[in-house]
């Protein structure tokens, strides 16, 4: 009989406890196995077992590679599933001024080592970045918090696991989440929790965070939240004021109970309506029992999905406790990646604390926003026209609409040449990828692929779709 996987496993188990009358290796017995001819690289893999089954590409790029392979034979294809900005005529929205800063990096520093944390003017200039000049009111933040540069907003969001959670731990997010939170948790041998991000009048749902954030800490001692606001990713929503007064309650009453970290990954921030940095308002309450994390990101910040730099930001009210998760992360970095890209770093740096180029970058951010906020009112208005239901969206890289049955609303759109991506209960819409003028017809794809799961999903007795 030919050895599979599990036979081996078995075996080399029964092996390595003596439960064959070998006797157990570390005695000194040497062990060998059978060979066996039969033996063929399909009934078996030199990987672990957690590696052996592991999908090869993200479902998002593989939809995206199906479409584009369409488009290249000839269909008409409206392509809504890449998170990146994308002008109208399909060309990548860059910044200008971004090359201009990658110029004015003397060669010589750009092709050296940066420093394994990153360099500390870049640390400083993403601090302040996020909470403002030390010398300003919410500057104190800035004064109590540490980082390292990582590789993108991605990078931030392992340290964070690897850091705040222990293997078996599950950190704490909303239903509807960006899938790679999962991919770095079950990669890093941790897990993800998630609580039912709205209550019935659409608003976020602050009852079921309190709830699932205290579960949390009775089982496993500590917590880790990951929070995607403003502009989230995938449904669009952004928090408003009251809602962040709330969460920052909770997290400061579960801080008391056990360590709590609360992250918020600013992977899309600067493209929420104005008003939406006031959560830093409430970090306060927060860091009161709390430590805060911030996932920083210039992939959409500065149009460089491929620069790989972001950072992760701490900010702890505890001196000792900040040169601890400073050491930490700083460690985290020379056990995966060793030191970001140096030219990117060099180059954010001077975007950050230049001021010239800082305003020229943020003028030219500035139409961008325009521009994906003329989309989002099109998409608004031609939604709410067809009476399709989905969260409160002011704007953001995408949105997303609930369904009973996702995959077959995408499969409806695909049949009709539009792609979006499914997901658990709704479908993910990027418009930050679609032409403003394709917004008509792609609402007019979502209502149908809608319509089709409501009808089946009555059509099979589920009385609870509308
Ligand atoms: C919600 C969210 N967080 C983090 C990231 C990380 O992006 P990056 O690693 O390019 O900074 C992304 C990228 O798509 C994202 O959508």
């Amino acid at each position: 009989m030919p050895y599979t996987r599990a036979s081996i496993h078995g075996d080399l188990t029964k092996l390595r406890s003596g439960a064959s009358g070998l006797g157990n290796p570390a005695c000194g017995l040497s062990i060998t196995l059978p060979v066996n001819d039969a033996l063929t690289t399909d009934q078996i893999s030199h990987l672990i077992d957690a590696a052996t089954d592991r999908p090869g590409d993200d479902p998002i790029f593989s939809l995206n590679s199906e479409a584009k392979a369409r488009a290249a034979a000839g269909e008409d294809i409206l392509n809504a599933t890449i998170g990146a900005l994308m002008e109208d005529d399909g060309r990548l929205c860059v910044m200008p001024a971004v090359f201009t800063a990658y110029a004015s990096v003397p060669p010589t520093k750009a092709a050296a080592y940066a420093p394994i944390a990153g360099d500390p003017p870049f640390l400083r200039a993403v601090i302040e970045d996020t909470f403002g000049a030390p010398t300003s009111k919410p500057g104190t933040l800035s004064a109590h918090s540490v980082a390292v540069a990582t590789a993108g907003g991605t990078g931030a969001l392992h340290h964070a696991i690897v850091n705040f959670l222990d293997p078996g731990q599950a950190l704490l997010t909303t239903e509807y989440f960006w899938t790679p939170y999962k991919i770095i948790a079950n990669h890093t041998r941790r897990a993800v929790e998630t609580f039912e991000m709205f209550d019935e009048s659409g608003r976020f749902n602050l009852k079921a965070f309190e709830e699932s954030l205290t579960w949390s800490i009775s089982r496993q001692g500590r917590a880790l939240v990951i929070f995607n606001f403003p502009c989230h990713n995938p449904t669009g929503y952004s928090l408003d004021d009251e809602e962040w007064a709330g969460v920052a309650n909770i997290v400061r009453e579960a801080g008391r109970q056990a360590p709590v970290a609360f992250l918020n990954d600013l992977a899309y921030a600067r493209y929420g309506r104005e008003g939406s940095e006031s959560w830093i308002q409430h970090l306060d309450t927060m860091a009161e029992t709390a430590v805060v994390l911030v996932a920083w990101s210039a992939s959409k910040t500065f149009a460089q999905y491929g620069a790989r730099i972001g950072a992760l930001v701490a900010l702890a009210n505890d001196a000792d406790e900040r040169e601890r998760i400073a050491n930490a992360i700083s460690f985290s970095c020379r056990g995966t990646w060793s030191n970001c890209n140096h030219l990117g770093l060099l180059a954010i740096t001077e975007l950050l604390t230049n001021a010239e180029l800082r305003q020229r970058v943020d003028a030219e951010r500035a139409g961008l926003i325009r521009d994906l906020g003329a989309r989002v009112e099109v998409f608004n208005r031609e939604a709410e026209a067809l009476g399709l239901v989905y969260p409160r969206y002011e704007g953001g890289f995408f949105v997303s609409l609930f369904t009973p049955d996702a995959e077959l609303t995408a499969a409806t759109m695909r049949a009709e040449g539009v792609y979006i991506v499914p997901m658990k209960g709704a479908v993910r819409v990027a418009l930050c990828s679609t032409p403003t003028p394709a917004i008509p017809r792609l609402v007019a794809a979502l209502k149908r692929g809608i319509d089709a799961a409501v009808d089946a999903a009555r059509a099979s007795g589920d009385t609870t779709s509308k």
